[in-house]
């Protein structure tokens, strides 16, 4: 199975967490895309989606689906997204599309978060994949210099604005041996908006698409 049949086959399985009602929080990337693909299929009559990004918006307005704002919905239920890469205590890498902080913002609402991905996302610690940090504009010499004392190797993501007007640096070597901290310390530089160490908000459920089937972990 190459690696797109098996974020499919963990897209399908999160469906099984949706319920007649509810609000569902939506996550970013190719994953999450096969996941709003199948709930176009599903015809689930839930209450309403919350996008956590401007692309999987127009992706759920495309299919018929019905968009909430956050600001009208209060807490919700669950959030279902993929992620770069999971750690074994379900501490997530997230921001590889650049949608980090919405991604974030949803997730903390979100009374159960149901991470997708496929088997590949799987690692025993964080770390490899370079941590993205969303900057505003104005700061990003000074985080750069500030992420370099963290001892991180920061690099400009070219050509890229996110959904807030921000520019992303991704950073390399970073030491995660302590994600919670870390994402603390990063969050604590002026001119940071946040960082796709999702730690303090890990996920709940975690579903892998392995050559075996899914894996489930709760
Ligand atoms: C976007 C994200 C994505 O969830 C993450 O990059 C995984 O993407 P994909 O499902 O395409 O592998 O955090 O900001």
């Amino acid at each position: 199975m190459d690696s797109n049949a098996l974020k499919q086959i963990a897209a399908e399985a999160a469906l099984g967490y949706i319920k007649p009602g509810m609000v569902v929080g939506v996550g970013t990337g190719s994953t999450t895309n096969l996941f709003i693909d199948a709930l176009g299929k599903a015809k689930i009559h839930v209450e309403g989606y919350v996008a956590s990004s401007v692309a999987t918006e127009t992706r759920l307005k495309g299919l018929g689906l019905p968009v909430l704002n956050l600001n009208d919905t209060g807490d919700i239920p669950i959030y279902v997204d993929g992620a770069d890469e999971v750690d074994p205590h379900f501490r997530l890498i997230k921001g590889g599309g650049g949608a980090l902080t919405r991604e974030k913002i949803v997730a903390s609402a979100a009374r159960l978060f149901v991470c997708i991905a496929d088997g590949s996302k799987d690692k025993p610690m964080l770390g490899k994949f370079p941590l993205p940090v969303e900057v505003i504009p104005f700061a990003r010499s000074f985080v750069a210099r500030q992420l370099v004392k963290l001892g991180g190797n920061p690099s400009l993501r070219a050509g890229v604005t996110t959904d807030n007007g921000n520019v992303i640096l991704d950073v390399t070597g970073l030491d995660l041996t302590d994600p919670v901290t870390m994402e603390s310390r990063i969050n604590l530089i002026p001119g940071v908006l946040d960082n796709g160490i999702f730690a303090q908000r890990r996920a709940d459920v975690l579903l892998f698409g392995t050559p075996q089937g899914v894996v489930e972990r709760r």
